[in-house]
């Protein structure tokens, strides 16, 4: 038996968090290694998320298709005009202390919710993320925008992936209602400050998830519609709650959307959010409603190395988007997710704290990174990369519509 494991896991955990001494050179000796080994797993991580995490754009590529021309309709002057000259906006979603509440500054999660480490599906499902709440989840599956049934052998890795278990967020019980969300402050005041340009009334959003991107653009002053095609219902519940006259659509979104747009009203400006469908299979549906809309977003934008971006242009058409070096130099939205850094490095360190009482003490970190519980900064991972939101971005697109501005 190695030193290691003969010393109590309780004065190895002692001495791994506070750096106390386990009384045993040899085993401080093992103690020092594997800090060493945690801060440099920490270096190289800090890194890689400063080159963007091996995505797209990176360093200088952040003025990739960004359209620097005067009078252009989607310049980038003109985004950080319209951003800038909202100055309540920027106070709502850059707080300098961590808002009490939702309705007074940007939150990436409601006090309501509670996080499940390791215990839910690791793909869209309806119903419910938790596993034990929802064990038939994974037959209507959304891997990515298609729905499948992920318990199938012959959906492959998908069905693979049904094995694993991830981290989600659910509805604390006996609490006040919980929605969580993964639109970044930079993202929603682009999006916001568009809309308020173009003078668009009615958003409607494709991809509702947690529910808290839609109820802020309510909370901002707009209608709104969000479709979702996997309902969560403590979600749904949450919203009826929070936004009575939000009108939830539980249905696929392509046909969806573009029901929804030929149904406005004449007098509504609107703007589409695609969140659910993504890059060329979203732009499709956004071909049917174009002539119709005044702006479209289109959600992880970045996520095929600069094919979307590139597709846009070769089409002609007016895009923007949030890897904007200027827009983000001056928006810069690392303070306000600093917040949420701090939930997920707490959470991290329940599930590893769980791990050190259970398990061989040495490997517990190495365990869950290896199994994608935690990450290199030791904050707790989700599906969809909620643990590090700054690696997304948002492509906004003027539409055929009407603009004020
Ligand atoms: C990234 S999440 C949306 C996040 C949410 N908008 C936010 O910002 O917090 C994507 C959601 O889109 C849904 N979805 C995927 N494909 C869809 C489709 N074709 N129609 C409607 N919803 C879809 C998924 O079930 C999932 O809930």
């Amino acid at each position: 038996m190695t030193e290691a494991a003969r010393l109590s896991r309780k004065a190895m955990k002692r001495a791994i968090q506070n750096g106390a001494s386990t009384g045993n050179a040899e085993t401080d000796a093992t103690v020092q290694k594997w800090k060493l080994q945690g801060k440099l797993m920490r270096a190289k991580g800090k890194r890689k998320a400063l080159k963007g995490a091996g995505d797209w754009p990176q360093g200088k590529q952040c003025d990739s298709y960004i359209d620097h021309s005067a009078g252009s309709p989607m310049s980038s002057a003109a985004m950080i005009r319209w951003a800038s000259s909202n100055s309540s906006l920027l106070a709502y979603l850059y707080p300098q202390k961590k808002p009490e509440t939702v309705e007074e500054g940007w939150q990436a999660l409601l006090p309501g919710c509670r996080v499940v480490p390791s215990g839910c599906w690791c793909f869209h499902v309806a119903g419910s993320m938790v596993k034990a709440d929802n064990p038939r989840g994974a037959e209507r599956c959304v891997p990515k925008d298609t729905l499948m049934n992920c318990m199938d052998p012959a959906a492959g890795a998908f069905h693979m992936m049904s094995r694993r278990n991830c981290s989600c967020f659910a509805q604390r019980p006996a609490a006040p209602p919980c929605l969580f969300g993964d639109m970044r402050p930079a993202k929603l005041l682009a999006i916001i400050s568009a809309c308020r340009a173009a003078g668009v009334t009615h958003i409607i959003e494709q991809g509702r998830y947690g529910g808290l991107s839609a109820y802020i653009y309510a909370l901002h002053g707009f209608k709104v519609t969000s479709v979702e095609l996997l309902p969560l219902v403590e979600v749904s519940a949450a919203m009826r709650t929070l936004a009575p006259q939000l009108t939830m659509v539980d249905a696929d979104g392509r046909a969806s959307v573009i029901e929804l747009v030929n149904a406005a009203p004449k007098d509504e400006k609107l703007a589409v959010i695609f969140d659910g469908e993504k890059r060329h299979t979203a732009y499709e549906t956004y071909l049917s409603v174009k002539q119709r809309v005044s702006l479209a977003a289109f959600d992880d934008s970045n996520l095929d190395s600069g094919d979307f971006p590139k597709m846009l242009q070769t089409r002609g058409e007016a895009a923007w988007h949030t890897w904007d070096c200027a827009f983000m130099r001056e928006h810069n939205d690392s303070h306000p997710l600093r917040f949420l850094e701090k939930e997920l490095i707490a959470a991290g360190k329940q599930l590893l704290d769980k791990e050190l009482s259970t398990g061989v003490p040495g490997n517990a970190v190495q365990k869950l990174r290896r199994q994608k519980q935690i990450d290199e900064h030791g904050r707790l991972m989700f599906h969809g990369g909620m643990e590090d939101l700054s690696r997304f971005h948002t492509t906004l697109v003027r539409g055929g519509g009407a603009w004020l501005a």
